[in-house]
């Protein structure tokens, strides 16, 4: 049994299986009107970090499931850290109040440390430059809906490799699979980093660095472009200058990809996927999005319902 979310190195097939017979589940139940089956539960949400799609599909997972959620968006601004309290004295405080709580910090590595003393699930929300499972949980499922299967995919991630947590999430989550082959493709400045490709070698999984979007877009099965994340780069504004706006997914790019693929973006986008491309079939990021809250569902489920 699975008891916190933290790293995407530590789910297996089996659990990923029943992960997504659950999530059809739910997109039954939330078209049936929803249900009470976490009633009386309750989830804390705490985000030191911005965030849209995370944090409210989790909170819209709860309550569509009947569950209470208490919440504090900003917690670097306006929870107890403002004043110099420790993540280990409010993991400590706020599971006095909840069941789970989902955590989203700007620390590689706090989810963990939340984990290691917390007496309830942590859900880890993404952690600085860390990781993001539960994205890329969201991010397998809608390959597996889209194209049918995850064995014997060929995969680029573009963009930000080097701090876009979901891709290094991602990543680790397609070294459990059979026969996939991972194209990086990222500006000089944000290269996926050696942990990953060291874990990939380990798993077997074929991997390629490359320049050339163009030629890659055309083999691949999927497409899994990323925002460069601007808010890693502190001072670094040239280094950002220069990763932004090299990689773009347009219409030019939709011409020689493979006719049954799929674009994936975790969202949010700034200009690395242009509006043009919204309307074209293989655009599948909102659905992506959407089923983000199945997936939380579903997690909520296996958590608190056991
Ligand atoms: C991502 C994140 O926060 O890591 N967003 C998300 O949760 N969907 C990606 C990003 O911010 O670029």
């Amino acid at each position: 049994m699975i008891r916190n979310i933290v790293k995407s190195q530590q789910f297996n097939r089996e659990f990923l299986a029943e992960l997504f017979s659950i999530a059809r589940e739910m997109e039954v139940i939330i078209k049936s009107g929803g249900s009470n089956m976490l009633a009386h539960k309750v989830m804390a949400t705490l985000f030191y970090e911005p965030s849209t799609r995370t944090r409210l599909s989790f909170e819209s997972a709860m309550r569509r499931l009947g569950g209470e959620v208490i919440s504090t968006e900003n917690a670097r601004e306006f929870s107890s850290a403002s004043k110099g309290e420790t993540l280990e004295d409010t993991i400590r405080i706020v599971e006095g109040y909840a069941d789970v709580i989902v955590i989203r910090h700007y620390e590689s590595g706090a989810a963990e440390r939340a984990a290691e003393i917390a007496t309830i699930p942590i859900i880890n929300a993404g952690d600085g430059a860390g990781q993001h499972p539960t994205q890329s949980l969201l991010d397998l499922y809608t390959i597996q809906k889209e194209l049918g299967r995850i064995d014997g995919l060929s995969i680029a991630m573009v963009g930000d490799l080097a701090n876009g947590r979901t891709a290094r999430s991602l990543s680790y989550l397609l070294g459990k699979y059979d026969k996939i082959t991972l194209y990086f493709v990222a500006p000089e400045v944000v290269k996926m980093k050696q942990d990953i490709k060291t874990y990939l070698k380990r798993h077997k999984v074929q991997f390629y660095e490359e320049s050339n979007l163009r030629e890659v877009s055309a083999k691949v099965d999927v497409i899994y472009q990323t925002r460069i994340q601007k808010e890693r780069f502190g001072e670094r504004i040239e280094d950002y200058e220069k990763a932004r706006g090299k990689y773009i997914v347009n219409k030019k790019l939709l011409e020689v990809m493979k006719r049954k693929s799929i674009i994936l973006h975790p969202l949010p986008r700034v200009d690395e996927i242009a509006p043009e491309v919204d309307a074209d079939p293989r655009a599948a990021y909102f659905r992506q999005a959407q089923n983000g809250l199945y997936i939380r569902m579903a997690l909520l489920k296996m958590l608190l319902l056991g």
